[in-house]
């Protein structure tokens, strides 16, 4: 049912409870979805997003009840990915009298997606389009996180920024005021760690731009999840933080076993980094959520890798994560890689290259176990746990 979020502004998304996996499998969504779009009804009408091809019946029914469809002006599309988009095909055919809206790469991508014909009018950076008694702003936010992604802002300082700012967390209320602040922290959190860290000095330099362009913000309204209202700001701070990948004083250890060596390694060298009064915590990689994973990394001060040698290389789960914090682009971490070996031995070798391709200083040199880890090797490998805590704290 549509939403009056401000007065003539109506959310008309969707709520997806059951969603567990996004961008295909690439993501996990324990706490489901929303699409969230919203309708402007003025002299002129005008509707900005849509919902993901599967709710589009949803959508446009709950559209139809809430507005006659031959009055909307304008769609516009902040994003051309198929979870804002999916509803169009259907949607340009109800609505006759309705002009598209996009970036100049939303209509790159829109035509790449759809194949369609439709007549696209783009926009760029400080365009306006007057509705009557509200005012839209375009603002492009490449990279935020496509090339295409587009803010809207309304002259009452509304901002709808398509996917950043958002969750993927299904709630009973829309708002930010009226959700459990745990859940949304770890949500927002978990988002832009794997969505939008690779884009970090791109998010930086938006928000610069946006607070030089003095716009009032009165309410950040994003594409998934809840809706800022009190404290809208909150998220943008927070962004700023996350993207500056400032470390915190807290180390994460990552391991994979098939007999558990690497394992016991991995608990000697917590017992290390508690020693010096550290806070970590250990992963098992191979079953523990990816996802979960890179959101306890984006801020950690250090990062810990073990694996036993297989196959001349690493087990795939550690492998994968070693790829995740290449291609995330995470920042300002201690390192230190360990794991036990039966012949050939290159695990240590392996992930050291790994780790300096992250750009990540080796604050102790690996330890490598050939076959169970003697008592010889756990000393080293408590004696590692103390010299990343140590680092840690250093730095
Ligand atoms: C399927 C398999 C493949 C292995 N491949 C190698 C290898 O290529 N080179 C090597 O040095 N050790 C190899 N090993 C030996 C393991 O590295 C060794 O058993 C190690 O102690 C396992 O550590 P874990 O107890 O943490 O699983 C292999 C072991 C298994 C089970
Ligand atoms: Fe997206
Ligand atoms: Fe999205």
């Amino acid at each position: 049912m549509a939403i009056e979020v401000a007065k003539d502004l109506f959310w008309v998304g969707v709520v997806d409870w059951s969603l567990r996996h996004f961008h295909g499998h690439e993501l996990s969504t324990h706490r489901g979805s929303t699409y969230n779009c919203f309708l402007i009804k003025d002299e002129k009408t005008a509707l900005v997003d849509t919902v993901w091809a599967p709710f589009a019946g949803q959508y446009i029914q709950q559209l139809k009840a809430a507005v006659d469809l031959a009055r909307i002006d304008y769609i516009i599309v902040n994003h051309a990915e198929p979870d804002h988009s999916g509803a169009l095909p259907e949607l340009v055919r109800l609505c006759p009298n309705a002009q598209l809206i996009c970036s100049t790469r939303g209509a790159d991508s829109l035509a790449g997606l759809y194949h369609a014909d439709w007549k696209l009018q783009t926009v760029k950076t400080g365009q306006r389009l007057p509705l009557g008694r509200r005012q839209l702003t375009f603002i492009e936010a490449p990279m935020l996180h496509w090339p295409d992604s587009m803010f809207t802002h309304l002259s009452d300082g509304i901002l709808l920024p398509n996917d950043a700012f958002g969750q993927h967390y299904a709630t009973a209320f829309r708002f930010n005021d009226q959700v459990d602040q745990e859940e949304l922290h770890c949500e927002a959190l978990k988002y832009y760690a794997n969505i939008l860290a690779p884009f970090s000095a791109q998010v930086l330099s938006k928000i610069d731009e946006l607070l030089k362009l003095n716009l009032p913000v009165s309410m950040i309204l994003p594409s998934h999840g809840v809706m800022w209202r009190q404290d809208p700001l909150q998220i943008v701070r927070k962004y700023q933080e996350w993207a500056s990948q400032r470390p915190q004083k807290r180390a994460t250890i990552l391991y994979d076993t098939m007999w558990e060596g690497t394992r016991r390694m991995a608990d000697v060298i917590g017992e290390g980094l508690a020693d010096e009064q550290l806070p970590y915590k250990a992963y098992h990689t191979a079953v523990t959520d990816r996802n979960d994973v890179i959101a306890d990394l984006l801020l950690t001060g250090a990062v810990i890798v073990g694996s036993p040698t297989q196959n001349r290389g690493l087990m795939p789960s550690v492998a994968s994560v070693l790829e995740d914090l290449l291609r995330l682009g995470f920042k300002n971490k201690q390192a230190a890689a360990f794991g036990t070996y039966g012949w050939s031995g290159e695990c240590v070798k392996l992930i050291e290259e790994r780790l300096a391709a992250c750009k990540f200083p080796l604050a102790a040199p690996g330890v490598r176990a050939k076959w169970m880890p003697t008592d010889q090797d756990l000393v080293a490998c408590r004696e590692l746990g103390r010299k990343l805590a140590l680092a840690v704290q250093a730095g």
